[in-house]
């Protein structure tokens, strides 16, 4: 059967019930405890619809005889002391929305056929993953699906082939109910609006995504090279972190952009539409005009506090994001002028609040950040585990020495680690990229992507060999 006929899954239960005064179920229910219809969702004392003041009580189906022999006699004579009771026949009939999913699928598929019940759910979206052996099945599959989880679940689709793209946004067929996949997903009090027909997102990601940003401080400064929607990205910053925020596919910094607002963090998300490596570059480079007051200046690691205080007169406002103006207008300068302006509200108003960080002032409704990444990066978050390793060569040099403040980022480079592989093939890749070792590498393992193949998580500290052009005179440690 591969298309639904509802009537064939009428199953019709004959049995007995007794007709009963209203006034005493409680008690017979009591007494019949065990000889009552035992069904999920049935209940087992319904109305009689020819008179008000009755009930019928229905009877087990292991009650086949009309003088009920089977309930023992000293149940029906505590009953008959009670109440005028009066045993009629009663039908019931199990249609198709009685059954589970389950139950129908079994009747449907061929015998030995998986059951695809489970499925992965991104908001109102079900995502099935068939069988070539189910595919005959898909939309009656697909159907029974829809109808047994509405209205949680509006759209089930299916994935078609293998991810080849570079977003790693796998192709849907839409199955059954309506064509539209932009919805919304919930991860540790965050929302994430997106469109999953377009956008990268792996709701079993979730622990990873909670794990990763639990190592973060308030007020420390992150990259995600490769954002996504952002589920690393907005908890970050929700926590009070500078994010730095990149994406090469257009529809999800579209998206990140929206969940920046959604979960009101924007002030604290600088979004990028950049190959990663590029956008490395781009937030790393001192600009010309900090590049001149800086030459051949040598700050020690306690300068730094001391730096971040007067940078407050170069912060960025939600309201020059808000205008569309990216950050790299304040990264070259151009924004000085109105920052100074900020500045001289934020002294009027007096009210500035800071965080543990450097990144964090709140003023009166505003929020305005400060932060120079060419000066000070926490962590840098590269999930792509496909091909981040390949990106590691990006922070040969990346660094200029003399503008750089305090301790070298963390790196957590995500990779899979098939079983021809190990961590220190892994490892000796990940060094070979950065030409230098890894001290006190950490591995932790994500989740099992297929039956040989596993995705890891790998922490470093940035080597500080790796990092800065001329490494002899480095205050950083
Ligand atoms: C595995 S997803 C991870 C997204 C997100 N961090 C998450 O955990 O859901 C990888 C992301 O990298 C992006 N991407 C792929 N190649 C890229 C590149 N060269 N530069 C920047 N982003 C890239 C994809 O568009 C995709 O959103």
């Amino acid at each position: 059967m591969s298309s639904l006929d509802e009537s064939k899954f009428d199953l019709n239960l004959q049995l007995w019930a007794l007709r009963i005064p209203r006034e005493h179920c409680t008690s017979v229910g009591r007494l019949l405890h065990g000889y009552m219809l035992d069904r999920a969702r049935i209940k087992p004392i319904v109305e009689d619809p020819t008179s008000e003041k009755n009930r019928f009580v229905i009877l087990s189906e292991k009650i086949q005889n009309s003088d009920l022999s089977e309930i023992p006699s000293y149940v029906m004579d505590e009953l008959k002391v009670l109440c005028n009771i009066e045993a009629v026949p009663y039908s019931i009939t199990l249609g198709y929305s009685y059954w589970g999913a389950d139950h129908i699928l079994k009747q449907i598929l061929p015998c030995g056929m998986e059951v695809p019940t489970s499925f992965e759910t991104v908001g109102h979206v079900a995502h099935l993953n068939l069988t070539e052996d189910q595919l005959p099945y898909k939309d009656v599959i697909a159907k029974v699906i829809y109808d047994k989880n509405q209205p949680r679940i509006l759209t089930v689709v299916n994935k078609v082939g293998t991810i080849t793209n570079e977003f790693r946004v796998p192709t849907f067929e839409v199955l059954a109910g309506k064509n539209d996949m932009v919805t919304k997903v919930k991860q540790y009090g965050a929302t994430f609006k997106l469109d999953y027909s377009l956008v990268y997102w792996n709701s079993r990601l979730e622990h990873e995504h909670t794990r990763l940003v639990s190592l973060f401080q308030r007020g420390e400064t992150i990259c995600d090279m490769f954002a996504g929607i952002g589920p690393f990205t907005i908890p970050a910053a929700q926590k009070g972190c500078l994010v730095y925020a990149n994406d090469l596919n257009p529809d999800s910094v579209h998206y990140l952009r929206i969940n920046a607002q959604i979960n009101k963090v924007e002030d604290r998300v600088y979004t990028y539409n950049m190959d990663a490596r590029a956008f490395m570059h781009h937030i790393m480079t001192v600009p010309d005009s900090d590049s001149k007051q800086k030459t051949g200046e040598a700050v020690s690691k306690d300068d730094h506090s001391k730096e971040l205080a007067t940078n407050e007169k170069e912060v960025v406002t939600q309201e020059m994001l808000n205008a569309g103006k990216d950050h790299q207008d304040s990264l070259n300068g151009s924004s000085v002028k109105e920052n100074t302006a900020v500045k001289r509200q934020l002294d009027k108003a007096g009210n500035v609040f800071q965080g543990n960080g450097n990144t964090n002032k709140r003023i009166r409704g505003f929020h305005l950040t400060v932060s120079r990444p060419w000066e000070h990066v926490d962590h840098v978050i590269m999930n792509l585990p496909a091909s981040a390793l390949e990106f590691l060569d990006v922070f040969k040099g990346l660094i200029q020495r003399e503008h750089w403040r305090g301790s070298l980022p963390w790196i957590h480079c995500y990779c899979f680690i098939r079983s021809t592989e190990t961590k220190g093939s892994i490892l000796s890749k990940a060094e070979s990229l950065l030409s230098t070792k890894i001290t006190d590498p950490i591995f932790h393992r994500v989740r099992d992507v297929a039956p040989n193949k596993a995705m890891f998580c790998l922490s470093f500290k940035l080597p500080i060999e790796t990092c800065f052009r001329d490494v002899n005179n480095v205050g950083a440690e």
